[in-house]
């Protein structure tokens, strides 16, 4: 099976003008369809493999019918997303019989575990493009390699370069995501991101500060700072700079806008990280970090390199100064061998914390990691459940943490109509909650001020002044 070499082909500026050349010659312009599992990383490289489709001239469309190309970037983080993917695919492959010039690219964390390459090259034979993560560089030659031939062409590697030049198609014009850095260092025993995405890269302080400062001359109103480990940002970089001193030069751009950021490693959360958010006025008033577990001994069996206590000191810091200050975090639940005990410390953790939300997952076992060899003998059933009594305490701690906004007021950035209840706006405070209010579509984009009228578990309502 031929193998791609992306020393031996054209340059990817070449690629791009050849295909657009060649798309040129048809009556209508083709359709690509472009679809990105999993987290907002992911998302972020789907909009740049959109950017070098537009560059070539193709068109977009929602309907995978109606495609002449589909790229599926996919999510290797836990099993089930691995199943959409295989399920999607295997939906699909009636399009292919009945059109064989349609052009089906596999790309994203999943391709570039070599025994699910090999899966798709054995058991999907009408995928035609199989593309690694990140591998954004080498979309436009592959499609040029196919175009003149290739039947099936597969790249595989980590892409550990970063593409500068590659201008994004967004796909929202408020809310704009800005990747700060690919890749991890830190090997967390039940994930399977450091195998799948390589290296902790940052890119240049200036590329980043450039990229914010258009997008909020262009009307942008908040910014998401992507990396799997902001806090490790700037350590690769020849000069020194620190992610709390990146997001200060962040902070000089003057406009209206709000800064956000994900995801944050406790064991890197610095006092200056705590400062520059208490203290940085287009900060969002928001932190998301990830715990994943109350217990001491499980946080050890998963490699975090912090403790409980560590956490819960860098918590006092922020809520210290700012009691009302947003936290969010991520929680996995059923780690192999995690006792009712260590489960209850995690409870007990949260009770403490009263998060403003949380993201729980159930452990999902992933080869090539460390923990897929330890033993486990909770049962699924009782994973299950532990999950519900999370939630239900979660549940209780939002409703009561929403009461707390009753009559107060609070800034929101507007972002689109409700999608429960007709004729409501909504939108996301500074600490990301979520607000609902009546108001006339103009404000879609502005900020705005709400008194808080009403508060449940999931949102709250108000007026505006
Ligand atoms: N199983 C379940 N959840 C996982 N996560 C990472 N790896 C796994 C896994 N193997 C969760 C962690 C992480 C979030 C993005 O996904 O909680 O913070
Ligand atoms: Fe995975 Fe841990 Fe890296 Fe996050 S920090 S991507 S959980 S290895």
């Amino acid at each position: 099976m031929p193998k791609f070499d992306s020393a031996n082909l054209p340059a990817p500026e070449f690629c791009i003008q050849e295909v657009r050349k060649w798309l040129s010659a048809y009556p209508q312009k083709p359709l690509a369809y472009v679809h990105s599992f999993g987290c907002q990383l992911n998302v972020a490289d789907g909009e740049k493999l959109s950017g070098i489709l537009k560059e070539m001239g193709y068109g977009f469309t929602q309907d995978v019918a109606e495609a002449s190309l589909i790229v599926y970037n996919t999510c290797a983080v836990r099993e089930n997303a691995e199943d959409r993917v295989f399920g999607t695919l295997g939906s699909i492959k009636k399009l292919k019989q009945d059109n064989p010039a349609l052009i089906l690219c596999l790309t994203g964390c999943m391709t570039t575990q070599p025994q699910i390459a090999e899966k798709i090259q054995k058991s999907y034979r009408y995928v035609d493009i199989v593309l690694g993560s990140s591998a954004v560089n080498h979309f436009a030659q592959m499609l040029w390699a196919h175009m003149h031939g290739l039947r099936y062409a597969q790249d595989i590697q980590i892409d550990t370069e970063i593409s500068e030049n590659i201008q994004p198609l967004r796909q929202n014009s408020l809310k704009a995501a800005v990747p700060i850095m690919y890749g991890c260092n830190n090997f967390c025993t039940y994930c399977i991101v450091p195998y799948v995405r390589g290296r902790e890269r940052s890119r240049q302080p200036e590329q980043i500060l450039s990229e914010v400062r258009s997008l909020i001359q262009n009307g942008y109103k908040e910014i998401m700072l992507l990396g799997q480990n902001v806090n490790s940002y700037g350590k690769d970089l020849p000069q020194k700079i620190s992610f709390p001193e990146l997001l200060r030069q962040i902070n000089e751009i003057s406009g209206e806008y709000w800064i956000r950021f994900m995801s944050s490693h406790p064991k890197d959360a610095t006092p200056e990280l705590m400062q520059a958010l208490l203290e940085c006025e287009h900060l969002a008033k928001h932190l998301h970090l990830p715990v994943q577990s109350g217990s001491n001994a499980i946080l050890k069996r998963m490699n975090r390199k912090y403790t409980v206590e560590k956490y819960l000191s860098q918590v006092e810091m922020i809520r210290s100064e700012n009691p009302d200050f947003s936290l969010t975090t991520d929680i996995l639940i059923g780690f192999p061998d995690e006792s009712e005990q260590d489960f209850q410390e995690t409870l007990d953790l949260v009770q403490k914390v009263r998060y403003d939300n949380i993201y729980s997952f159930i452990y999902s076992k992933r080869s090539g990691t460390k923990a897929a060899l330890f033993p486990d003998s909770t049962p699924e059933s009782e994973k299950v459940q532990r999950m519900q009594r999370l939630l239900a305490l979660q549940r209780e701690i939002s409703v009561e943490n929403h009461r707390k906004f009753l009559g107060k007021t609070l800034t929101v950035l507007c972002d689109g109509e409700s999608k429960k209840r007709s004729g409501n706006l909504t939108g996301r405070t500074s600490g990301n909650i979520l607000v609902e209010f009546s108001g006339s579509t103009d404000f879609i984009g502005k900020f705005v001020n709400i008194q808080i009228t009403e508060s449940h578990n999931n949102m709250i309502c108000g007026n505006l002044i």
